[in-house]
């Protein structure tokens, strides 16, 4: 399990959520936080990681792990695997080689990249949330290419340049920091491999990026309610607010040592693929 971390500096001051006593509870008041730190948002780089605790985030998906994927598949009406296809793609991996996902969730864009290696490769699947890692293990007992492990994002258990490309999807949001984030994914890749980032991001123009925005927030808890877990699905679309943008999430991976990073939008805009080369030499 990754540590508990320290309360968020960032969330310093009297009353506020960093002085929660135990900061896995789930009733840690999450959309404050984000709305909190909002404002960041008018910055040209937007937030610079989740306001809310490691610890509480982890319990948040402890929670959520059991529907979590019924639920995204309906609340993305099933596109969610055309989008894990095309950070597949993105990965430019080959029959034999490594990779890790991290944030891999219950592990699914993980076992699409092991079957791209096959089992002369290696998939190293990374999570900090103890219910996740276990569904996974559960879904693909017949991937021996697929190894899960229970690890912070910011901190693999790898050496540099192990693998030939590291990807995150849906999990850089969760960060507390995007751009050690970012460093660390790149940190683990050799030179060459690549760097792919999957994430929500609001659709332009504005106007319909307000409807989806809108839609998200009412849709995500009413999915929560329905499935059993409302507090740790209103966490899902309050971890939007503030999110850097693509071109955001863009100069941070150049400023992360990435190169040549290419930014595609899929799902009517509401979903960016990001993906960046580490530079040879
Ligand atoms: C929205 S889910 C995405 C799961 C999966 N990648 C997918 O595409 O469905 C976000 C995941 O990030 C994980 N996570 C959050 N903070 C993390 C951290 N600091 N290190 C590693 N994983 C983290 C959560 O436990 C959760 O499984």
């Amino acid at each position: 399990m990754a540590a508990v971390a320290p309360p968020d500096p960032r969330l310093a001051g009297p009353g506020t959520p960093g002085e929660a006593d135990d900061p896995s509870d789930l009733k840690f008041p999450v959309a404050e936080a984000f709305a909190r730190h909002a404002a960041a948002s008018g910055v040209p780089l937007g937030r610079s990681g989740n306001p809310v605790p490691e610890a509480a985030v982890s319990a948040t998906f402890d929670e959520i792990a059991p529907v979590y994927d019924r639920l995204n598949t309906l609340m993305t009406l099933g596109a969610d695997a055309g989008w894990r296809r095309a950070a597949v793609a993105a990965a430019g991996l080959h029959p034999g080689d490594t990779a890790v996902d991290v944030a891999t969730g219950t592990g699914k864009l993980a076992a699409a990249l092991a079957e791209r290696v096959g089992p002369f490769g290696r998939i190293l699947a990374v999570d900090a949330s103890r219910g996740m890692i276990d569904r996974g293990k559960a879904a693909f007992p017949d991937l021996v290419q697929l190894e899960f492990r229970q690890a912070n994002g910011l901190r693999l258990p790898a050496r540099d340049g192990e693998f030939d490309a590291a990807t995150i999807a849906f999990g850089l949001r969760n960060l507390a920091d995007f751009d050690a984030g970012f460093r660390e994914l790149r940190r683990v890749v050799r030179p060459g491999g690549r760097v792919v980032c999957l994430e929500l991001t609001v659709p332009q123009p504005r106007v319909w990026g307000h409807v989806f925005l809108a839609f998200f927030r009412r849709m995500a808890p009413l999915g929560g309610r329905f499935a059993g877990c409302s507090r740790a699905y209103a966490y899902l679309p309050a971890s939007l607010d503030g999110f850097p943008g693509t071109e955001a999430l863009t100069a941070r991976m150049r400023a992360a040592g990435l190169e040549a990073v290419t930014v595609r939008r899929l799902g009517l805009g509401s979903v960016a693929l990001h993906t960046g080369t580490v530079p040879v030499g």
